[in-house]
C-alpha cells in the first residue's frame, strides 16, 4: 500500500538530479560506485545517561558493519532521542516520557524521508524507543528492521537478585521501616549492574518480545541480553536480512497486519507483559492504518492464558528466558497450540511458521518459567479493558489474579502522584482504600505519567494486596498489584474520574470488567455541572503542543491525527 511518504522512496542516485546532494555524498567519503548502492538509514536512540541506551551507538556501528559487509549497501548512522522511564519515574521529567515516543517516530520519519533512504534499521532500547521506531517504519513503509538493545543482567545484593523495581520497592520498605540504611544503600548501588533495558517483563522487554512476534525484528532479538555475544551477532547479520527485504520489496505494511498485531498482543498476554503495550499497539496500528481497538485487545486477552512466571508479578527475569529457548520457543509452543497465526510475513522474508520451524522446543520437564496452557497462572490474559461509569470510553487494568478479581473500597484522592508518596510516608494510606491519582492523563499530566514509584512504594509498604489504585495516567511494566490505568475520558477533559470525592465508594470488578463509582446519575450530573476545566499546565514548548495534539489513551495517544 502506498503511503503519503513512501512515494518519495527512490534511491537518491537513481531518481534525483541534485548535484549538491551528490557532491555532499562524495564529501562524506562515498565513491561513484557507492552512489549506485541502496542507502540504509541506521537510527540509534543511543545516549550516555541511561543504562538502557548507553550501548546502542556501539551496536549501531556493528549494524553498519553488517550492512556494508558485502559492499552492496551503504549504512548511514543517525541519532534520535530517548527518555529513560526509570530515571523519570516519580518526578516531573516523566511528563516527557510518552511524548518521546512520538518525537522518536517523527524524527526517524523526518530523517529517512528527507534523506531519501531506501531502508531503515532502528537500534533501540528503552520503553518508548521501540513503539516510536515501529510507528515511523509504518508511516514510511520502506524495508525496515528493529534491533533491540537487549535486556539487562540482574543485579545482586546479599544473595538476592535485583532489578530496577527492587530500588523503588526499597523506598517503600524505608517508609515502613523494614530496611536498614545500609541495606537500602546496598540495594540502590547494586540493582543496575550495567547496560541493557530493565530486566523483568516490563515495558521494554514486552515491546521487544511482541515486536519480534509481529515480525519486525529477527528471531531472538528480544532474547539476547545486551551483554551477550549473540546481540553483536544479530547486528552483524542484519545486512543479509536487509538485502533480502530490498530484493523482495517486503515493507512494514506487508508485515504489520491485523493478524500480526494479534500475534504481538497474544505474546504480551501469554508473557504477562506491560499494560503500556495496549497503548503502543493502538498507536502502531493507527500508524499502519490497520483497525485495532481496545475491544480487539480484550478479545485477545479473553482467549490467551497467562503462562509465564516472569517479573513483575512472577519470579524470573528476561535473561532467564534465553536458557529455555527464548521468545521463539514460546511462540513455537503458542503456534502449535493454535494461538499464533503462522502465515504472517517477517523480516526474515519468510512466514512466521517457517521461522518457528527452526526454533527450539520448550521442555516442560526441565524448565519452570513457562507453564503449559493446561495449567496457566490465569486462564485468560492479565490485561483487562474495563468500562463502567468511571471509564465510559475505556480503561486498562492489570489483573493477574494474584490480587483477586474484585476490589471494593473508599476513594482516597491524590491530585498528583507525589501526594500518595507523602500520604504513605505519613501512614495515611489505609487498607480498603481505592487511591485515585488524577490529572495525570495525556493532556492533564501532561504526558500520562507512569506510576511505578507509587505502586512500588505501596508494595514495599506491604499494602499491595490491601489497596487498589486507579488513574488516568499509566503504569510501568514494573507495576504489580490491583491497578487500573488509562482511564478515559481523562480528568482534564471532565471525565468522571474528575468528579470523584474522598470517601466515595468504588468497585473494580474484573469479572464484569466494570469500574463503578457508587453515586447516582443525578449526583454525577450535579458534580459535572460544578466542575471547572483546569488551565493547561503548559501552553508553549513541546508539552504545550502535546496537550493540543494528543488523542486519548483509548486512541493510543497518537499526535499526528486531526
Ligand atoms: Fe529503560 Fe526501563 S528505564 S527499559
Amino acid at each position: 500500500m502506498a503511503t503519503e511518504l513512501n512515494k518519495f522512496s527512490k534511491t537518491l542516485t537513481q531518481e534525483v538530479t541534485n548535484p549538491a546532494a551528490q557532491a555532499m555524498l562524495y564529501g562524506i567519503g562515498l565513491t561513484e560506485e557507492d552512489l549506485q548502492k541502496p542507502q540504509i538509514g541506521i537510527a540509534s536512540t543511543g545516549y550516555e545517561g541511561n543504562t538502557c541506551n548507553m550501548h546502542l551507538n556501539g551496536l549501531a556501528v556493528y549494524v553498519k558493519q553488517g550492512i556494508q559487509a558485502n559492499k552492496d549497501m551503504i549504512g548511514l548512522i543517525f541519532n534520535t532521542i530517548g527518555v529513560s522511564d526509570g530515571m523519570t519515574n516519580g518526578n516531573d521529567g516523566m511528563r516527557y516520557s510518552l511524548p518521546s515516543r512520538d518525537i522518536i517516530a517523527d524524527s526517524i520519519e523526518t530523517v529517512v524521508a528527507a534523506q531519501w533512504y531506501d531502508g531503515v534499521i532502528a537500534v533501540v532500547g528503552c520503553d518508548k524507543n521501540m513503539p516510536g521506531a515501529i510507528m515511523a517504519m509504518a508511516r514510511l513503509d520502506r524495508p525496515a528492521i528493529m534491533v533491540y538493545g537487549g535486556t539487562i543482567r540482574s543485579g545482586h545484593y546479599k544473595g538476592q537478585k535485583l532489578d530496577i523495581v527492587s530500588a523503588f520497592e526499597a523506598l517503600g520498605k524505608k517508609f515502613a521501616n523494614n530496611i536498614s540504611d545500609e541495606d537500602f544503600k546496598g540495594v540502590i548501588q547494586n540493582s543496575i549492574p550495567g547496560q541493557g533495558a530493565c530486566g523483568g517483563m516490563y515495558t521494554a522487554n514486552t515491546m521487544a518480545s511482541s515486536i519480534e512476534a509481529m515480525g519486525l525484528s529477527l528471531p531472538f532479538s528480544s532474547s539476547w541480553p545486551a551483554t551477550h555475544p549473540g546481540k553483536q551477532e544479530e547486528c552483524k547479520k542484519i545486512g543479509v536480512a536487509m538485502k533480502r527485504l530490498l530484493e523482495l520489496d517486503l515493507k512494514p505494511r506487508d508485515i504489520i497486519t491485523k493478524k500480526s498485531l494479534e500475534n504481538a498482543l497474544t505474546v504480551v498476554m501469554a508473557l504477562g507483559g506491560s499494560t503500556n503495550a495496549a497503548l503502543h499497539y493502538l498507536a502502531i496500528a493507527r500508524a499502519a492504518d490497520v483497525p485495532l481497538t481496545l475491544d480487539d485487545i480484550q478479545a485477545i486477552s479473553d482467549r490467551t492464558p497467562f503462562i509465564a512466571d516472569l517479573k513483575p508479578s512472577g519470579k524470573y527475569y528476561m535473561e532467564d528466558l534465553l536458557e529455555i529457548g527464548g521468545v521463539p520457543a514460546i511462540m513455537k509452543y503458542l503456534y502449535a497450540e493454535g494461538l499464533i497465526h503462522g502465515d504472517c510475513l517477517t523480516v526474515t522474508g519468510k512466514t512466521l511458521a517457517e521461522d518457528l520451524a527452526e526454533a527450539p522446543d520448550l521442555n516442560f520437564d526441565t524448565q519452570k518459567i513457562v507453564f503449559p496452557l493446561s495449567q496457566p497462572i490465569k486462564s485468560s490474559g492479565h490485561i483487562q479493558v474495563m468500562y463502567g461509569n468511571l471509564a465510559p470510553t475505556g480503561s486498562v487494568a492489570k489483573i493477574t489474579g494474584k490480587e483477586g478479581l474484585q476490589f471494593d473500597g473508599t476513594a482516597k484522592i491524590c491530585e498528583h502522584e507525589t501526594e500518595i508518596i507523602t500520604a504513605l510516608s505519613k501512614g495515611e494510606i489505609l487498607p480498603g482504600q481505592v487511591v485515585v491519582i488524577r490529572n495525570a492523563g495525556p493532556k492533564g499530566g501532561p504526558g500520562m505519567s507512569e506510576m511505578l514509584k507509587p505502586t512500588s512504594a505501596v508494595m514495599g509498604a506491604g499494602l499491595g494486596d490491601k489497596i487498589a489504585l486507579i488513574t488516568d495516567g499509566r503504569f510501568s511494566g514494573g507495576t504489580h498489584g490491583f491497578v487500573v490505568g488509562h482511564i478515559t475520558p481523562e480528568a482534564f477533559d471532565g471525565g468522571p474520574i474528575a468528579l470523584v470525592k474522598d470517601g466515595d465508594r468504588i468497585t473494580i470488578d474484573a469479572n464484569t470488567r466494570q469500574l463503578t463509582l457508587h453515586i447516582s446519575d443525578e449526583e454525577m450530573a450535579i458534580r459535572k455541572a460544578a466542575w471547572v476545566k483546569p488551565e493547561p499546565r503548559f501552553t508553549k514548548g513541546m508539552l504545550g503542543r502535546y496537550i493540543r495534539t494528543v488523542k486519548s489513551a483509548s486512541e493510543g495517544c497518537v499526535t499526528d491525527e486531526a
